[in-house]
């Protein structure tokens, strides 16, 4: 069985690509896929670039080309809960896009028109094995909950706010309901594994700037832990 894992930059893929064992590397509409072996499953993984319509194409690319029956989207987030702190690890029970307003047409916040859905639900079996992966890391904390998604660095405390009261999301970033949308739209079983860059404040530009190759990494390693459970 094939897993595809995203990463949107290089930092977020870069300790995959150095345990992996690449047979093949693709480039398709400047979106790289590296195909082989990591932790003895068969993985496609892709650098998707940001943004939610780059992560739907990667994710519809990774089934419908690659044949991925799984997806991780894997990467580093902004903490919308207080609660969290910088290199804490967030699970995904499920994505939500925060910048999707069709309410004056009457449809709910998130939702579009012709595609009802407010939260792409995250697949129970993969937030399990994510879960015991972050679990075996003593040094890694993690946090199960929503993941919100938008278009959007968030660097200011009223965003913040805002975000968690309305949305009640754990993090935020800008793939992870691209990807949880293509793949409730390809009937394939997704999780988003994220660590805490910043905490989408002020200084969140500077934070993530610093920290988001140790962010990236935690990230990484829960990932590979979860190949591990395979
Ligand atoms: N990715 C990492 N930090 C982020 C933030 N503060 N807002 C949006 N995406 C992020």
């Amino acid at each position: 069985m094939i897993i595809g894992i995203i990463g949107p930059s290089m930092t977020e893929i870069a300790l995959l690509l150095r345990e992996m064992k690449i047979e093949k590397k693709f480039t398709i509409a400047k979106t790289l896929f590296f195909k082989g072996m990591l932790r003895g499953v068969k993985v496609v993984v892709c650098r998707s670039r940001d943004g939610k319509v780059n992560a739907g194409l990667a994710t519809r690319e990774l089934i419908a080309r690659f044949g991925a029956k799984s997806i991780i989207l894997n990467g580093v987030a902004g903490a919308i809960n207080p609660n969290l702190r910088i290199l804490d690890v967030v699970i995904s029970t499920g994505t939500q896009f925060h910048d999707v307003n069709y309410t004056r047409v009457g449809v709910p916040l998130s939702e579009y028109p012709n595609l009802r859905i407010a939260v792409y639900q995250a697949n129970p079996p993969l937030v399990r094995l994510a879960q015991q992966s972050a679990k075996k890391q003593p040094y890694i904390r993690a946090t199960t909950g929503k993941i919100l998604t938008g278009d959007q660095f968030i660097a200011s405390p009223i965003r913040k706010y805002l975000l968690r009261k309305v949305f009640h999301g754990e993090a935020v970033e800008s793939e992870g309901a691209g990807v949880g949308q293509a793949s409730f739209l390809n009937h394939t079983p997704y999780v988003v594994i994220r660590s805490v860059s910043d905490l989408a404040n002020r200084v969140a530009p500077i934070d993530f700037r610093i920290l988001v190759r140790l962010a990236a990494i935690n990230a990484q390693r829960v990932t590979l832990g979860v190949l591990d459970e395979l």
